[in-house]
């Protein structure tokens, strides 16, 4: 029986990234039907809803969806698409696995981090009002529910995955109930695993602690925001955003997607790298009991960047988003032959 998965292509880079990450997938040979709605802007043109509720259903029925990325307007304009699909499937566990990659020259060797984001609610509650002219609030929800099931799938994945450590990230000395409340249920579930070593972390010395050496962290918990900027910041220790994959997990679904945006600066120009969205994939087939697929993806990602001959140009190469597909599903095929 195939998998039935979601395609989502989203907008921006996300139909060209998208592409890639579907024909590498088939090369695999794993048996997917791929069912593909749009959402963001071709939705938009579509029906006026950047997410529409066939998306939804979707991904309700085949429970996986692959992502691509889509816009969110700044200011003014729709919700953003992302925060409404994650709290629509209660996708509450944001996990970015961040890995240092063959051939990629940065700071730091070896870098190997999960940032465990909580992913419905905090500051993205959506809840936005003016008092009076010249004074708006964003309200940042936290509820003891939220911080306890984010800070038990940390924990379970450290266990599960054999990872040493978690470090809650906070700044419960300034937001002392909201950050206060999300610490406790923290310090709750990890006294229920003391086989899994424990800290928490002001989230200003965390940031500066990744810069200067990111060695000490292994899975790195975090409610909403920080989680945001900090993923994006780690990114930048492994190689940028275009390397970093991402999974959305809730009870009833999973929703892989890349850390990157739309990058609508180089969208239509197949310019964007894949890898980040092509090693979300991979996390979708292990997500679906395919690990030998999954690693096969990911060895043939390692060995075209081992290669160094295919890059996109966010790596300081010249190839394309279509050339950087074509070597990976080479690698595929010749580790099968
Ligand atoms: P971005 O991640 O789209 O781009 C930031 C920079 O990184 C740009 O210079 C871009 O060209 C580069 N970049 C990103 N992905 C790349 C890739 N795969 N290959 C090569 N270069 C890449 O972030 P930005 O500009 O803040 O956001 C653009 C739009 O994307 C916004 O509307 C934002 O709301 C949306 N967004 C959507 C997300 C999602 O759908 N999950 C996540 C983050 C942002």
């Amino acid at each position: 029986m195939p998998h039935r998965v979601t395609l989502v292509a989203g907008d921006g880079i996300g139909p060209e990234v998208a592409a890639a990450a579907r024909a590498i997938v088939d090369a695999t040979d794993v048996a997917i039907d791929w069912v593909e709605e749009a959402a963001g802007q071709p939705a938009v043109e579509r029906c006026g809803d950047p997410l529409p509720l066939a998306v939804l259903e979707s991904i309700r029925a085949t429970g996986v969806a692959l992502k691509g990325p889509v816009t969110t307007p700044i200011g003014g304009g729709y919700t953003s698409v992302n925060v409404r699909l994650r709290k629509a499937l209660d996708l509450y566990a944001s996990v970015r696995p961040v890995r240092s990659l063959p051939g990629i020259r940065t700071r730091y060797e070896n870098v190997d981090l999960v940032i465990i984001r909580e992913n419905t609610e905090g500051l993205y509650s959506g809840l936005e009002h003016e008092v009076v002219p010249g004074v708006v609030e964003t309200l940042k929800v936290v509820t003891e529910h939220a911080c306890r099931r984010i800070a038990e799938y940390a924990f379970m994945l450290a266990r599960r995955d054999g990872r040493r450590k978690v470090s809650a990230a906070h700044k419960a000395s300034i937001m002392k109930m909201t950050d206060g409340l999300f610490l406790e249920s923290c310090r709750r579930i990890a006294a229920q695993n003391p086989d899994v070593a424990y800290e928490e972390v002001v989230i200003d010395d965390l940031c500066m602690q990744l810069a200067l050496d990111p060695s000490p962290f292994d899975v790195i918990l975090l409610e909403n925001l920080y989680g945001d900027i900090v993923s994006d910041l780690a990114s930048g220790l492994v190689g940028g955003l275009g390397m970093v994959p991402g999974a959305n997990i809730g009870v009833a679904a999973a929703v892989f997607e890349a850390v990157h945006g739309s990058a609508p600066d180089i969208a239509g120009k197949n310019l964007a790298n894949p890898i980040a969205l092509v090693l979300s994939a991979a996390l979708m087939l292990r997500h679906l009991g395919e690990r030998d697929a999954a690693a096969r993806v990911e060895s043939a990602v390692a060995a075209t960047l081992r290669d160094g001959k295919v890059r996109t140009r966010d790596l300081g190469g010249t190839a394309g988003t279509t050339d950087v597909r074509d070597a990976i599903i080479a690698h595929l095929r010749g580790a099968r032959s």
